[in-house]
């Protein structure tokens, strides 16, 4: 990712533009920047919304001409410049209510040439501001100091890093969907390939929407391609990072990905019992396996470490920190569970494969791998007294499903789904993936966050056959939680809300 920014505008950059600059500097003394400037930088930050001739599109972007709220008001041109603008407003008796993003990486010359041009054409009656101006303007929002360099308003970079991690999944076909502007096969399949990687993490594979908002062909074109153009291109504060004006997709990209979100999504392979047996291997069976350790290391003190772009991992020992093995695992293993005994390592990739690495043996190794879905993010192992290292789960991203699985083999046993209704508005979600799962020491339970239902599964394996499950209604978007010391109080986190989810492992129930 490429976080450095240039916002320099481009008259800085034209010899012709300082000089013209530099011209009017020394006639009045200050520099005032000539309207061609104010028209240019207008082209580019305001006309793909408001139009070229300050129109507006009624019902979705304001008028800058002819409206009573901005003609001979400097002022709040800046302000809603700097700040963006969102919620009801009314026009000449028509009716907006959208979001405009606030534009407070451009330079102080820029916005106020940008106002002095606005309200200088199209019948507005003019307002001669300089840097000066708007630079008060700012001190006084309180955005003196956060303006420069901060790509992504909203989302600290490192939380755009994270949700915005490219996903492992390859997607489907190209659905010509009635309505959504013309796009060539390859095109389709270049935006598709930009979508999973910088988009679903937010938005959903199926784009019914996560951390970001819902993209479904309906909502984005009635919002139409310039709309959609300008909020990839500009981010907004409400958490969507600024595609074009930090650099990361050109201009074209962002023409490409606004008229493939209004494109139906094209949905992903499913991934059932036939494929997880198709990819299951038992490379040693559990009867082959030695019955203690075959080496002097304590395998209570080995740990794993990633090495992410090699799809390895790096079996550790803790005492003489010796790598004792490189085992080949998944692409970018996202999580390594130790089992209850300690004796096995299982980790699970981003993408689905999960690989039992038994410690026993020397040097360790993988006695058994399959892959359980298209995307995955979790696996754990049953803690419960007597059934330690006895069953193993996984939870997917895509398809959305567990599945539980043979401890010893990983022969997948039974899968279940998390497709259903959310927790607040009873709404169907078609793809709730699942986040963090930890196995109960309290009942032969896993512990299973749904993250978009916002529902937590209590997933009872003592009989896999007839499965009993709880369902525990927390809140939106379950993300990731531990255990309390005491081992008892399992605690999650909910991204939308800020509300902390605590379960009581041992009653069985939300204790807040
Ligand atoms: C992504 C599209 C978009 C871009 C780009 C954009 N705006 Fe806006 N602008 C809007 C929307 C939408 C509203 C109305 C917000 C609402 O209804 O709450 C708005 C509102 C405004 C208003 C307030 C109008 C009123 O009557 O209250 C002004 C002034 C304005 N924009 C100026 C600008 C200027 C100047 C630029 C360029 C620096 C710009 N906008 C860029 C979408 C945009
Ligand atoms: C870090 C999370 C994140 C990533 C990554 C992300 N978005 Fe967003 N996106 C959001 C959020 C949050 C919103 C809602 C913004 C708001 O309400 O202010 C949003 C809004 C949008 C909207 C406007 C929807 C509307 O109805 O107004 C579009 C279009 C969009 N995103 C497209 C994309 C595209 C295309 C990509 C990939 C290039 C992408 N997003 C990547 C978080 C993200």
């Amino acid at each position: 990712m490429r976080n450095k920014v240039n916002h320099q505008p481009n008259w800085r950059r034209s010899p012709l533009a300082v000089f013209c600059g530099l011209a009017a500097l020394m006639i009045s003394g200050q520099p005032v920047l000539a309207d061609e400037d104010g028209k240019a930088a207008y082209e580019k930050n305001c006309q793909a919304c408001h139009q070229p001739t300050g129109t507006g599109l009624p019902g979705a972007f304001p008028p800058l001409a002819n409206n009573p709220n901005v003609d001979g008001e400097p002022n709040y041109l800046i302000t809603t410049i700097l700040q963006g603008k969102s919620g009801p407003l009314e026009v000449n008796g028509q009716n907006y209510n959208a979001m405009m993003p606030p534009m407070q990486h451009l330079s102080d010359d820029t916005i106020a040439a940008i106002t002095n041009y606005v309200l200088s054409s199209w019948g507005n009656t003019g307002a001669e501001v300089d840097d000066d101006d708007v630079e008060d303007v700012r001190v006084e929002l309180g955005l003196k100091d956060r303006a420069a360099g901060k790509p992504h308003a909203g989302a600290t970079a490192a939380e755009v890093r994270y949700k915005g991690a490219p996903s492992a999944m390859s997607g489907g076909k190209q659905i010509v969907s009635p309505g959504a502007p013309p796009m060539s096969e390859a095109e389709f399949k270049h935006a598709q390939e930009i979508y999973f990687q910088r988009c679903a993490g937010c938005h959903g594979v199926l784009r019914k929407g996560a951390t970001g908002l819902p993209l479904t062909a309906d909502i984005t074109q009635e919002k139409g391609t310039d709309y959609l153009k300008a909020l990839i291109n500009y981010g907004s504060p409400g958490g969507m990072p600024n595609w074009g004006t930090s650099g990361e997709l050109s201009d074209e990209e962002i023409d490409m990905m606004a008229r493939f979100i209004q494109h139906e999504p094209p949905t992903p392979p499913e991934w059932g019992m036939p494929e997880m047996k198709g990819s299951w291997e038992v490379h040693v069976a559990p009867e082959d396996r030695p019955s203690e350790p075959q080496h002097d290391y304590d395998v209570d003190n080995m740990f794993a470490v990633t090495l992410r772009d090699a799809g390895e991992v790096a079996i550790i020992d803790g005492d003489s920190k010796e790598v004792l093995n490189y085992v080949e695992t998944g692409y970018a293993v996202h999580i390594s569970r130790a089992s209850s005994s300690g004796r096995y390592f299982t980790t699970i990739g981003r993408d689905g494969k999960i690989d039992l690495i038994d410690l026993y043996m020397f040097p360790p190794q993988v006695v058994a791998e399959i892959k359980i879905g298209l995307e995955a993010r979790s696996v754990e192992n049953s803690r419960y007294k007597g059934y330690e290292d006895q069953i193993a789960i996984a939870g997917a991203y895509w398809p959305p499903h567990y599945v539980l699985m043979d401890g010893q083999t990983l022969e997948p046993k039974k899968i279940v789904s998390t497709r259903g209704m959310t927790v607040d508005t009873q709404e169907y979600h078609p793809e709730p993936r699942v986040a963090a799962i930890v196995g109960s020491h309290k009942h032969p339970e896993f512990i299973v966050n749904v993250k978009e239902t916002g529902q937590i599964k209590l997933v009872n394996y003592a009989d896999i056959d007839n499965l009993q499950v709880t369902t525990i209604d927390a809140a939106p978007f379950l993300h990731d939680g531990g255990w309390d010391r005491s081992g008892r109080y399992f605690m999650t986190a909910a991204n939308e809300n800020d509300t902390i989810a605590v379960v009581d492992a041992l009653e069985r129930e939300l204790e807040a």
